[in-house]
């Protein structure tokens, strides 16, 4: 794993942000995978910026996000699929039919989780996968559990996790109980990942991330078995390590 050191998040979403341009440079018909929550607002901020300046092009990138709410439709502003567009989508000359979200709104599970899988094997692989990181060592929304999930499948939240969402709802009760998450396996095949971690709250996860043992009850714990993971989080972020 390689620790990429950021004084403070406008700092570390610069760096996140070049990470991801440097990919689309690179390969222009790549495939990124997104992330959602508040870590990566920032780095999409900086990629809209440069793509106004005509620094990045993302007219043929297609993108795969990790997961989404059950139940919310695509309209609705606290689903994920209305983030991306919000963020980054909308402002980008992305070609939104290149864009996927679990199909939040599909109440067979299995099926939403299949199809979802269809698409990932379909896309041939993801180069870059970006990531944030719950408090509880959550990725996507692969929540502690007694094994690592390997493809798409539905989750029951965590308190942890509601709690620490409830804010972007008008209460916790608003809050979905269940999402679809793209599985570990799946986050694992990404060629190339960014976490981007910031503040003293996600300090105590990070260092185990990075130091503990591997174990699904730290989920992003499996990210140390990854030959290519750049971790870039803030000086709050690092305080424990
Ligand atoms: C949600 C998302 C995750 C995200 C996590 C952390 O649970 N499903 O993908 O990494 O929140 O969010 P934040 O960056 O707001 O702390």
């Amino acid at each position: 794993m390689k620790i990429c050191r950021a004084k403070d998040y406008k700092e570390l979403s610069r760096k996140a942000a070049n990470l991801i341009r440097a990919q689309v440079v690179m390969k222009p018909d790549c495939i990124l995978g997104l992330a959602t929550g508040s870590s990566p607002v920032g780095t999409y901020e900086k990629l809209v910026e440069w793509y106004k300046k005509g620094d990045i092009d993302f007219s043929r990138v297609s993108t795969i996000n990790l997961d989404e709410y059950r139940g919310l439709t695509p309209d609705n502003d606290q689903s994920y699929r209305y983030f991306m567009n919000i963020h980054l989508f909308d402002h980008v000359n992305i070609d939104k039919s290149r864009t996927s979200v679990p199909d939040g709104l599909e109440p067979d599970a299995e099926k939403a989780c299949r199809d979802y899988d269809a698409i990932i094997e379909k896309s041939g692989g993801v180069d870059l996968q970006l990531l944030g990181l719950g408090h509880n060592g959550h990725i996507g929304f692969n929540e502690p559990s007694d094994e690592f999930p390997c493809g798409t499948h539905c989750v029951d939240l965590t308190p942890s996790t509601i709690n620490a969402n409830k804010r972007f709802f008008a209460s916790e009760a608003d809050v979905p109980r269940q999402a679809y998450t793209m599985g570990i396996r799946s986050i694992m095949l990404a060629k190339k990942i960014v976490v981007v971690v910031s503040g003293k709250d996600k300090a105590e996860i990070l260092q185990k991330v990075v130091c503990g043992p591997i174990t699904p009850q730290v989920p992003a714990s499996v990210l140390q078995l990854h030959p290519d993971v750049t971790i870039v989080a803030d000086e709050e972020a690092l305080s424990c390590m």
